[in-house]
């Protein structure tokens, strides 16, 4: 299948014809005796959103900090962008902590900051701007996730749930990454703040070429933004795939998952062979 996304072959490794810009290898992280992730594999690719779920407490966020090295691991290798983080030096590190944005499940902003002064946090820390430059930039990132511009001297109290997403997000654009973590953005949103978020990341992706890692509990999303899905489960990345794939997977929480109650309201029939197939062959 041809594919129009930018291509950067030097700094990325190829799989098949796409450049993987995230790739966990055996990855095993562990709190004492308890392993929470147990040599798991997971690959993104250049200009996809990818949607990762599993059940509460499965260790998404945890696979989240440890590949930004929030978190140790016990062992196995984490390339982004091309990039090893252990074979780095400090200024090199510091150069690709700044092509990744975060936006993090909890503590989003900080609360003695308005949100330009919280846009500029990383500004802060990784670049030295005259500070006009870096409220011309401030302005533009909330221009961009959609907030009034009179939301730039506004604290995070005076914020709906929604502007407190899009602000946080705006953050985590602030140094123009290349690939974005969001863990579970749209929780804690109605349907409608949470399908307006959606369309907002899918918008950012196309205008500004970013590849986008999202934790999601949010069926809507992964049927309506995420071009793949990666399910975790049992330690490791279960499966991987399109949606149909998920529909087609022979596990309990999977298929409980993408076929439950819930899941019937919103998968499109005619995009569901497999979920027919199945129903079929039980007849
Ligand atoms: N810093 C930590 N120390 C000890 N255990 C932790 C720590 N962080 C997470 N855990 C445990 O790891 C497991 C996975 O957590 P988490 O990644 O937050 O789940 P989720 O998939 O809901 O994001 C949970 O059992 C959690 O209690
Ligand atoms: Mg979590």
């Amino acid at each position: 299948m041809a594919d129009d996304v930018d291509q950067q072959p030097i700094e990325t490794s190829k799989n098949g014809n796409r450049d993987v810009v995230l790739s966990a290898r055996d990855v095993t992280v562990a709190f004492g005796p308890k392993v929470v992730l147990d040599k798991l594999n997971l690959d993104i690719y250049r200009g996809e959103i990818l949607g990762f779920v599993g059940a509460s407490g499965t260790g998404k966020s945890v696979l989240m900090r440890t590949v930004l090295r929030l978190l140790p691991r016990r062992s196995g290798t984490i390339k982004i962008l091309g990039q090893d983080f252990d074979e780095l030096d400090e200024p090199e590190r510091n150069a690709l902590d700044m092509r990744l944005g975060v936006l993090f499940q909890q503590g989003a902003l900080f609360s003695s900051l308005t949100v330009k002064e919280n846009i500029q946090v990383p500004m802060r820390e990784y670049l030295d701007l005259p500070a006009s430059l870096m409220d011309e930039l401030a302005h533009l990132k909330i221009r961009m996730v959609g907030l009034a511009a009179d939301a730039a001297d506004k604290y995070p109290s005076e914020l709906s749930g929604g502007m407190i997403k899009r602000a946080a997000l705006a953050r985590a654009l602030a140094l123009d990454p290349e690939l974005v973590f969001l863990d579970e953005p749209t929780s804690g949103l109605d349907p409608i703040g949470a399908a307006e978020f959606d369309e907002l990341i899918a918008n950012l992706r196309d205008s500004l070429g970013l590849t986008v890692y999202m934790v999601t509990h949010d069926l809507d999303s992964l049927f309506s933004v995420c071009d793949r899905i990666a399910v975790l489960g049992k330690k490791r990345v279960m499966v991987e795939g399109t949606i149909d794939d998920m529909l087609a997977y022979d596990d309990p929480w999977v298929q409980a998952y993408f076929k439950g109650k819930r899941a019937r309201s919103i998968v499109p029939q005619d995009d569901a062979p497999a979920a027919r197939a199945q129903h079929d062959s039980g007849k």
